[in-house]
């Protein structure tokens, strides 16, 4: 009896005790923790819950790739991580090594140059959707990507991690990839703001453009980003732009970032983009990552405290030389991306490395394979009519997500191309190495100790008895090639490739040069070679897309982001002086102002090898004349271009209609035509489908210096219809009113 009394005392207790606490807890649970409430409002009320020190804490470094979050209010720090393909191995606490943890290996996807060759927004969706599902997963806060900065030139050691040389093409791809990543409550951070279209001097060098490049053409892929898909952080670039460094520029981050464009979210430095603790208060950075303060990056003692918004800042703030509006406001965008990421208890769990993400992977690459040439169909290989095929080049086997910079991955899986091709085609395939690169090794070339005429000859000797040869090069991810922290030094393939491919051309005609690379080359076998594909860095499925590709399983349907130039000189950043590129190593003028890339080679009529947003298909297809909805438009209008894309081949595939405004009689300079608008679709073969693009009348508009604002005139429009900026096959021509 006894017992059983005092049990029922201590259990009614127990509950009654747990009863009140949790009606305590709800009663009194602070706004900033309470989801139910906006996130305005929680982060007001966590400001107002905070001391000085922890506001300043928000504002810099803990580690190197982390922050802090308010630990006493239960706020949780801030995690970073790259990169725009994958999520980065673990580093170290405070310092650039791997942690060698073993749980953090990632599925690599493509590329961004892969992903914009797709034109394909879906592709983006899903890119965005499964990248984001592996950094929410690895716990990260913060994703570093996507990068979009627009390709100046075939120079430049980090355009494989861009979209290409058009602005509206960027805009359009980077929109999905955004919007994905953040539904997984974890910020996507485009980069970088802006005008880092170089590795060499990056860490200063001045640029100089006119208001029309920057607003035309440099910040349309950053405006959409913000307006559009609504990025959560910004990365500010290191270089400097009309004298103030990128991460703390008024103009940039104050007055167009925050201002015109009212991003509400965080603006984090490139690493060791601050300089000075007063204007990186008052020019819009939000959080300081990566700074070697008084040249103590490389001391072992925790020198975070010393970065130019930690304890210099608070001192600042505690003179009242700086108002504490300006930390306020700081500690806000940190608080609300906080709100935004590790606090929203509805985000989802994510997954890393799974067979779904290699499929998305795959889907991906496969969609952004372009298709340069191929003389006598002599693709997809006929595996019936094939003995022997050789495969040859360094890029047969290479891992390419090793290297490259900060963009470089673990994955769990990378599938060569020879290992793909092998499982494919069997006994059938013999391979030599053909060149050698040496390792990837960052801020140096290390060349390879293999002698190359051995290399060579061992190559030419088993095209020489193969039915068919598979040349598998390009650039890699070595310092001077594809990778962060330094620029290409030549135009050509590097580690004798062309004089490679020139030799096996005189022993067997059959071949197909696969280039893997993200950056335009020089082809000096162009004419003798049938076949060419252009295979990007692929990732974790690079060996599976390509012989899909190859072996027709897939029909290719990418399209070039970017042209490539016969010769270097025909491009507009290297027809002026060294001013121009790569700069006097104090500052950069882009003479080529807004002809960039197509825009230049069209108005200049430049001949090129390949034009911007040129692929071709296993199909072909015809566009009929197009119509329009209406001949005259308002400025606040849209055209609606119609026309069908038959599919006039004997296999599905898919085409990328594209649509390029001109203004005619223009007042001032523009450039021959504009892409401003386009649509992939896809087609059984014989189907004939109607499509209509949408093309804004604001989308014609140019920037006008006199009054700094967007402008169209009013007057002819032509829109030219066709599958690349080289093949306009109709034009139509609108009037704005
Ligand atoms: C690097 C890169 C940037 C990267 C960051 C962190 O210098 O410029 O893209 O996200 O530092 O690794």
């Amino acid at each position: 009896m006894y017992n059983r009394m005092t049990r029922f005392l201590i259990l009614t207790l127990i509950l009654f005790s747990a009863v009140s606490i949790s009606v305590k807890a709800q009663l009194i649970k602070p706004v900033y923790l309470d989801e139910t409430r906006p996130v305005e409002e929680r982060v007001k009320n966590a400001l107002s819950l905070m001391t000085l020190e922890e506001k300043v804490a928000l504002c810099h470094a803990q580690s190197k790739f982390s922050s802090k979050g308010v630990a006493r209010l239960g706020i949780p720090e801030v995690w970073m991580s790259d990169g725009p393909h994958g999520v980065r191995a673990e580093i170290l606490w405070d310092s650039w090594g791997y942690a060698q943890w073993t749980n953090d290996s990632c599925t690599a996807f493509p590329a961004l140059t892969c992903l914009a060759a797709t034109w394909n927004p879906e592709m983006s969706a899903i890119y965005g959707k499964a990248v984001g599902e592996e950094a929410r997963y690895r716990n990260k806060t913060v994703l570093l990507g996507p990068g979009v900065n627009i390709y100046r030139t075939p120079m430049n050691g980090r355009n494989f991690e861009y979209m290409g040389e058009d602005p509206y093409l960027a805009s359009v791809m980077v929109v999905p990839y955004i919007q994905e990543v953040q539904k997984n409550g974890v910020a996507a951070c485009v980069k970088h703001f802006a005008l880092n279209n170089q590795e060499n001097w990056r860490g200063h060098i001045n640029v100089e453009l006119s208001d029309r490049a920057l607003r035309e053409i440099y910040l349309p892929a950053f405006k959409a980003a913000v307006t559009e898909g609504k990025v959560w952080s910004v990365m500010g670039s290191y270089n400097q732009f009309r004298g103030e460094y990128c991460c703390h520029n008024d103009l940039l981050l104050n007055k167009i970032l925050k201002g015109e464009w009212k991003f509400d979210g965080t603006v984090i430095t490139d690493w060791g983009g601050a300089h000075e603790t007063k204007q990186a208060a008052l020019n819009g950075l939000d959080i300081e990552m990566g700074t070697g303060t008084d040249g103590m990056t490389r001391s072992l003692k925790n020198a975070y405290d010393n970065y130019y918004l930690a304890l210099p800042f608070l001192d600042e703030l505690k003179k009242g030389s700086i108002p504490e509006s300006v930390v306020n406001d700081k500690a806000s965008r940190v608080l609300r991306m906080i709100f935004r990421t590790t606090m929203n208890s509805k985000r989802p769990y994510g997954s890393l490395a799974t067979p779904e993400h290699a499929q998305v992977a795959r889907k991906i690459a496969e969609d952004g394979i372009v298709l340069l040439k191929n003389d006598g169909s002599i693709l997809p290989l006929d595996a019936s009519k094939l003995n022997k095929i050789a495969v040859i080049g360094e890029n047969a086997t290479r891992k390419m997500s090793e290297g490259g910079g900060s963009s470089e991955l673990k994955p769990r899986v990378e599938i060569s191309p020879l290992k793909a091709l092998q499982s494919k085609y069997g006994s059938k395939i013999t391979y030599a190495r053909g060149y050698a690169s040496g390792p990837p090794a960052y801020g140096r070339a290390i060349p390879s100790k293999l002698n190359a005429d051995s290399l060579r000859n061992e190559a030419v000797k088993i095209a020489e008895s193969a039915d068919m040869v598979i040349f598998v090069g390009g650039l890699n991810k070595n310092h001077n090639q594809d990778c962060e922290g330094g620029d290409r030094k030549s135009y050509n393939l590097p580690f004798g490739q062309d004089k490679l491919i020139s030799e096996i051309l005189k022993v067997n005609k059959n071949i197909v040069v696969v280039l893997v690379s993200g950056n335009a080359v020089a082809m000096p076998w162009v004419d003798k070679v049938p076949a060419i594909v252009q295979a990007w860095h692929l990732g974790s499925e690079a060996g599976n897309a390509i012989t899909s590709v190859l072996s027709g399983e897939v029909n290719p349907s990418g399209k070039l982001p970017f042209t490539f130039p016969k010769q270097l000189s025909d491009c507009g950043a290297h027809s002026f002086d060294k001013l121009c590129f790569p700069g006097d190593s104090i500052r950069e003028v882009y003479k080529e102002d807004i002809l960039v890339g197509y825009r230049w080679y069209d108005t200049k009529a430049i001949p090129v090898q390949f034009h911007f947003g040129f692929g071709l298909s296993y199909t072909t297809f015809t566009l009929s004349k197009p119509t329009t909805d209406k001949t005259d438009y308002a400025k606040t209008e849209t055209v609606k271009m119609t026309f069908s894309v038959q599919n006039t081949g004997k296999v599905a595939g898919s085409e990328v209609a594209q649509i390029y405004i001109t203004q005619e009689n223009a007042p001032i300079m523009r450039p021959a035509k504009e892409l401003k608008g386009f649509k992939k679709i896809l087609l059984k073969a014989g189907v004939k489908k109607s499509v209509t693009i949408p093309v804004k009348v604001q989308d014609m508009a140019y920037w006008d210096e006199k009054t700094s604002n967007w402008k169209v005139d009013p007057g002819k429009y032509t829109l030219s219809l066709g599958t690349s900026a080289g093949d306009i096959q109709y034009l139509g021509s609108v009037q704005v009113k």
